[in-house]
């Protein structure tokens, strides 16, 4: 009987496309077999993520309750971005876990297996070119990592400390793994990086010149293939000639991920993000002039240090100038290790829970009357999951999620769809062509 898998994923599309790529060295070289039940599984790994701190308590709580029910003799493994930061701490806390491996030391996955306690978690380590065995959780879309790393000094992000400096993967092995998954099925593919619009920046050794507009003209060509998508795009580098790229080029799905964090270029500037308010808004004009049909989304973090009501109110406005079409929020958390961590000037934690409600609440004003316009207009939908009840769901172009009665013979197949009813994240629709 083989042996069994149970991995747990926590965090960014990153650390999904890494899970994908630790089920692939295990099934291929040691011959596991996925499993959702972790009291069967002979291994459960957990991959982390660290950038705000409640999830780094869970961990710990949640790790017990793996010891306590699984197999005697299954072996857990702390993977991602909170191995990378607490390294031997892990091993320390929880002193059953087996071994402890970086999230830029995916790699090395089937050599911990087999050292009791190890703890690889060098962030100068360099996986860019890695070879990694061939394992996608979707027949219709891919992952494919573009970069890893960061090289951003943003004062409260930790992610420089746990996936190190920004190295760029080859274009060639960037376009052959896109053509490979392309014959295999695929029409949509999904660029991962920190900060994709830096593609080219570095490789770790002698490559030809290549930024990311260049990188997104060669894919395009690509026959068969027909969306891609990307993330995250740093608003510092939204030069005119990707927003350009972006608009015109038809293959390039509408939806830009544009983090913005705050809406006062004073906060901005603490922060470290190398952009003004006034960048932003530009940015945003561009983008919606050259291309009327775009979603944009963003993150904010509301209750940096030092952020005033004034500083507050700034982002506020700038919400109701762009009116995003999803934002993800958050209560500034103080992270290990970054620059931030040591600012004293905090906010009372009551006032940023008030701002982050009164922030949600807008966004969820504006967000209704943005889907009310979508009833009756026509959406081209990939659909690509089953849903409950006799029901398929897809994205649009523009990233909206909308789902049809159906069946499976709609997966991996393209639809017009005309919206009949409207929720705040899902749209329902019936096909038309
Ligand atoms: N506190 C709160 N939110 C954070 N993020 C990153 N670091 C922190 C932190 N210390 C948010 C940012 C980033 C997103 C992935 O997580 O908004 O864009
Ligand atoms: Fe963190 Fe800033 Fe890098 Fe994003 S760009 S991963 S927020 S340091």
């Amino acid at each position: 009987m083989s042996k069994k898998l149970f991995i747990e994923t926590l965090g960014c599309a990153m650390n999904s496309r890494d899970t994908e790529h630790m089920i692939a060295e295990l099934t291929e070289k040691e011959g596991y077999e996925t499993t959702d039940d972790f009291v069967e599984a002979d291994l459960i790994l957990i991959n982390t993520c660290s950038v705000r701190e409640r999830p780094v308590h869970k961990l710990f709580s949640e790790l017990g309750g793996f010891n306590k029910k699984k197999k005697p003799s299954a072996k857990i493994g702390v993977c991602g971005c909170t191995a990378s930061h607490l390294g031997e701490e892990i091993l320390k806390r929880a002193p059953y876990v087996s071994f402890v491996l970086g999230a830029r030391n995916v790699s090395k996955i089937t050599e911990v297996l087999h050292k009791d306690k190890a703890v690889e978690i060098d962030i100068n380590y360099d996986e860019s070119e890695f070879a990694f065995n061939d394992f996608r959780s979707s027949p219709y879309k891919a992952y494919i990592n573009i970069s890893i790393g960061c090289d951003k000094s943003c004062t409260f992000c930790i992610v420089p400390k746990t996936r190190g400096d920004e190295i760029s993967i080859p274009a060639d092995l960037i376009i052959k793994e896109v053509q490979k998954v392309v014959n295999s099925g695929v029409k949509e593919v999904f660029l991962l990086g920190q900060n994709v619009n830096n593609y080219g920046r570095r490789f770790s050794a002698e490559q030809e010149k290549i930024n990311f507009t260049q990188l997104l003209r060669r894919l395009s060509t690509i026959e068969g293939l027909e969306r891609i998508r990307f993330t995250s795009p740093h608003p510092f580098h939204m030069d005119d000639e990707f927003i350009e790229e972006f608009a015109s080029n038809p293959k390039i799905c509408k939806s830009m991920h544009m983090p913005l964090q705050s809406g006062s270029t004073k906060v901005l500037k603490e922060m470290k993000r190398g952009y003004t308010r006034e960048w932003f808004l530009n940015r945003v004009e561009k983008l919606k002039t050259m291309c009327p049909d775009v979603s944009i989304s963003t993150d904010i973090i509301v209750a940096f240090p030092g952020e005033s009501d004034e500083d507050f109110a700034d982002t506020i406005d700038l919400m109701k100038q762009v009116r995003f079409n999803q934002i993800f929020s958050f209560k500034y958390s103080p992270r290990p290790e970054t620059e931030a961590e040591s600012f004293t000037n905090t906010v009372d934690d009551e006032v940023a829970s008030q701002r982050l409600s009164q922030l949600q609440s807008l966004n969820n004003e504006i967000l209704d009357e943005l889907n009310a316009k979508s009833l009756g207009k026509v959406y081209r939908v990939y659909f690509e999951e089953l849903n409950r009840d006799y029901f398929v769901s897809g994205r649009s172009d523009n990233n909206i999620v909308i789902k049809v009665k159906g069946s499976d013979d709609l997966l991996g197949q393209f639809r017009d769809v005309k919206i009949t009813s409207i929720g705040r994240t899902i749209l329902t629709g019936e096909i038309v062509a």
